[in-house]
């Protein structure tokens, strides 16, 4: 696995990531597979897991502290997220200092860990991000409940500020071959000295349809999250299906490859829950694509709609 720095904190990363989301964290899914690919990932030198309170209706991040207990975390970097927590069946939101400082609360309590290596405000407003919150994290901060601090947004005036904004050593965006259009806020952070986490690195299955390949429940409930969510994702897709047909690549690894192209991207973290997916994930490591498919992707992507 190679790795790359994690920002400008002197620490690295490796490129690829693990989510512990969606089903990966649900209770539909096996904990004893979940914890398997955790394992399989930390084998293959994968050292960024991420998640969040609010993941896989609230048992993500419990399910990655069982995952890891009892494992040699040096040198990995366990992210969380605070800020959107699932209650009474919906995500309910909280970037109020006191409601901030219980989410770390739970997660460090959740994950086993007393200092979370990474903690990221998961999606908040510009309005909700002023002084009296970021006072509150540095405080946190200085008790040692976090180590760095990130934030996760898709929008694109809260992930500029937060770019430009010292607090911040890592950002995660929505960035891949269906959204080219985030290479300016990526060259951004990265110019900034944030590590630049590449989420949804595989647009959550739909560069190339793949995610239509439906074998087990998993597939049906990510079909459906697609067609019910994401159909902008899934229409646009559709315009990458050349990408099932690369000689020695697979579509989920040309997508991932397309994002690890990009040297400002720190770690590119997907999720699956399949081991055999997983180990095709983590061979992209040192591979580049050939230069004739990057050109016919991004001649593929010039032909997107504006976002
Ligand atoms: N989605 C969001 O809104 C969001 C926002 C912020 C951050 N994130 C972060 O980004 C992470 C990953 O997002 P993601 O875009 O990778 O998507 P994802 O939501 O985890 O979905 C990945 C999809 O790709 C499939 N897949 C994975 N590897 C594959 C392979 N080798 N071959 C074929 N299919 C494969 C998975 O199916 P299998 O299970 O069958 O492999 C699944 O259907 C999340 O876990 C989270 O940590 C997500």
């Amino acid at each position: 696995m190679h790795t790359r720095p994690f920002g400008r904190t002197g620490a690295q990363v490796s490129e690829v990531g693990f989510g512990c989301a969606s089903w990966w964290g649900r209770a539909d899914f096996s904990e004893q597979a979940a914890i398997a690919l955790v394992r399989q990932a930390l084998d293959g030198g994968v050292t960024l897991f991420d998640t969040g309170a609010s993941y896989s209706q609230g048992a993500a991040e419990a399910r990655l502290g069982r995952a890891l207990a009892g494992r040699d975390l040096d040198g990995v970097i366990v992210a969380t997220k605070a800020g959107t927590d699932f209650r009474d069946g919906r995500i309910v939101r909280d970037f109020s200092p006191d409601g901030i400082e219980a989410s770390i609360a739970r997660s460090r309590e959740r994950l086993g860990l007393d200092t979370l290596p990474l903690l990221q405000l998961h999606g908040p407003a510009q309005a909700e991000i002023g002084a009296p919150l970021m006072e509150r994290l540095e405080q946190l901060r200085a008790r040692g409940w976090f180590r760095w601090l990130g934030l996760n947004s898709f929008d694109a005036g809260v992930l500029a500020w937060a770019a430009g904004a010292p607090a911040f050593e890592a950002i995660m965006l929505d960035y891949n071959v269906l959204r080219p259009g985030r290479a300016a806020l990526v060259a951004q952070a990265a110019a900034n000295g944030k590590a630049v986490l590449a989420g949804m690195p595989l647009a959550m299955g739909h560069a190339g349809l793949q995610v239509l390949k439906l074998r087990a429940p998993r597939d049906l409930w990510y079909a459906a999250r697609g067609l019910v969510r994401h159909r902008r994702e899934v229409r646009e897709g559709a315009r990458f299906g050349f990408l099932r047909r690369l000689p020695g690549w697979s579509a989920a690894q040309a997508a991932l490859g397309w994002v690890l192209a990009d040297e400002r991207v720190a770690c590119a973290v997907a999720g699956t829950t399949r081991q055999q997916h997983l180990a095709e994930l983590i061979a992209v490591s040192g591979r580049r694509l050939p230069e004739e498919v990057l050109a016919r992707i991004s001649a593929a992507q010039s032909r997107l709609p504006p976002h």
